[in-house]
């Protein structure tokens, strides 16, 4: 046959454009696109639904240390899985330089660690909590050039927050490279004031977690990453933008003609503050920082991705078991907020909720939905136009979409390595019934067809 597959009567859209045409596949990748085209080993029909670029998932943790007797929910097998039941066909996890580790020894542990097991692509982002003279002279400029040319660099949080200078030398090397620098912009020392005072008082429940970060301590670090952006004249990634002030820092930087980029995520869109005020512990399955904020606050990140000061929807997927000693259950013999890991599940959950609410309730049209949850993450983080796109040439990373179906989320569909989801309940219209990666069909109406290992880690350029 002409084809190894051919997808039949869907409608297509791009970032740009919407069609309909049929797409041929051959050696996992799109080899045409148009009517009549041919025999085909398989046919796969898309009457009645759409058929989109694979989500592009650039903000997610997997595996990654995250304190004594802590352990995330997922490793790479199950994190994969799980984005390719949420329609996604490339993700993007941190690679964590541990104090005193060399760049190099972080990379090759967490190639280790995904090697053979993922169902769809990955490529790593650097994480650098410790910029020595070796690593900013040496390693960081090495491995720009070899393929990771993204790193986020944290402003809170024990171990990993860097103080001004450190993020200036960063970006120094940035500016030398051409690499892209991401940032958790909050404010370490009032988080740690506030957590304290809190402390003292009693205040201790997980729903203290969002009063201890208030959003003050965002837009200050976010304006103020901006400025060292701006000093080193460098663009910047301003990661899990949760309100409009700091959303606002960001417009004025672009309006500026800075460029300065911003990214949000679902909890920002469908939670707030009050869903960490559950009974016991039950507020921990939210906590996350930067914290869900209110419904004000949404609106702001719903204004952000549809005027584009957003270009990047990300999960900022970062899993913990609920039930679990080793996850968000606060460890015997501590006491406060303090000690619940940080970070929610929502790989598989970022593409259908955005999907349902944005698109299915008209807040975004399907262009801008591709374009910020596929296009803007190729591009940005250099793996475009082999991802990100449904064009002749381009890798086979598709997901159909059926639009008509309705059903309330629960945890057991997104197959990740968690116990709950923090979207339990909502109601979702719309699902991906297949993800195919490189021509290769992952995940086909629920069943898990892919391969483990199939998934290969991805060589970037210097992104757009
Ligand atoms: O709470 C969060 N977001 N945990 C993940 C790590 C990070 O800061 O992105
Ligand atoms: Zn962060
Ligand atoms: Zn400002
Ligand atoms: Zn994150």
């Amino acid at each position: 046959p002409a084809f190894d597959t051919v997808i039949r009567n869907g409608r297509i859209a791009t970032a740009s454009d919407v069609f309909s045409c049929d797409i041929g596949i051959r050696e996992g990748r799109i080899a045409a696109l148009g009517t009549d085209l041919g025999d085909a080993g398989e046919v796969i029909d898309a009457a009645g639904k759409w058929v989109l670029p694979g989500g592009i998932d650039s903000h997610v943790h997997i595996a990654q240390p995250s304190g004594e007797g802590i352990v995330m929910a997922d490793d790479f097998a199950s994190a994969t899985r799980s984005a390719a039941y949420g329609g996604n066909t490339t993700v993007l996890p941190f690679c964590l330089q541990e104090n005193g580790q060399s760049l190099r020894a972080a990379l090759k542990d967490y190639h280790a660690k995904a090697e053979g097991e993922c169902y769809i692509d990955i490529a790593f982002h650097l994480i650098i909590s410790d910029p020595t003279e070796q690593v900013l002279g040496q390693e960081l400029p090495a491995l720009v050039a070899d393929g990771y040319p993204s790193f986020k660099v944290f402003m809170t949080y024990d171990g990993l927050a860097l103080s001004d200078r450190q993020m200036l030398e960063v970006m120094e090397v940035a500016r030398q490279t051409g690499a892209l620098v991401m940032v958790h912009a909050e404010n370490y020392d009032m988080i740690r004031f506030l957590t304290d005072r809190l402390e003292r008082e009693g205040s201790t429940a997980p729903r203290f977690h969002a009063a201890s970060r208030p959003i003050v301590a965002e837009s200050e670090a976010t304006h103020r990453a901006i400025s060292l952006a701006a000093l080193s004249e460098v663009p910047l990634m301003v990661v899990h933008v949760s309100n409009r002030e700091a959303m606002d820092e960001i417009r004025r930087a672009q309006a500026k003609g800075l460029r300065v980029m911003g990214e949000t995520c679902p909890q920002y869109l469908v939670l707030t503050a009050k869903d960490l005020d559950g009974l016991n512990m039950e507020g921990a399955k939210y906590v996350c920082s930067p914290p869900p904020r209110d419904t004000e606050s949404q609106i702001a990140c719903w204004e952000g991705l549809q005027q584009g000061v957003f270009s990047v929807f990300s999960s900022d997927h970062c899993p913990f078991r609920y039930d679990d000693p080793q996850g968000k259950l606060i460890p015997k013999g501590r006491t406060s907020f303090r000690w619940v890991p940080n970070g929610i599940p929502g790989v598989a959950a970022r593409l259908p909720i955005l999907f349902s609410e944005g698109v299915m309730k008209g807040r975004i049209d399907i262009n801008r939905f591709v374009a910020v949850t596929a296009t803007n993450h190729a591009k940005i983080y250099g793996l475009y136009p082999r991802k990100g796109t449904i064009a002749v040439g381009a890798d086979a990373d598709i997901a159909i979409w059926d639009p008509d179906i309705r059903q309330t989320l629960t945890h057991d569909q997104l197959k990740d390595g968690s116990d709950y989801t923090p979207y339990e309940g909502i109601e979702i219209t719309g699902w991906p019934v297949l993800t195919m990666v490189r021509g290769q069909v992952v995940v086909r109406e629920g069943a898990l067809t892919g391969a483990r290992g199939f998934g290969r880690h991805l060589e970037r350029r210097l992104g757009a």
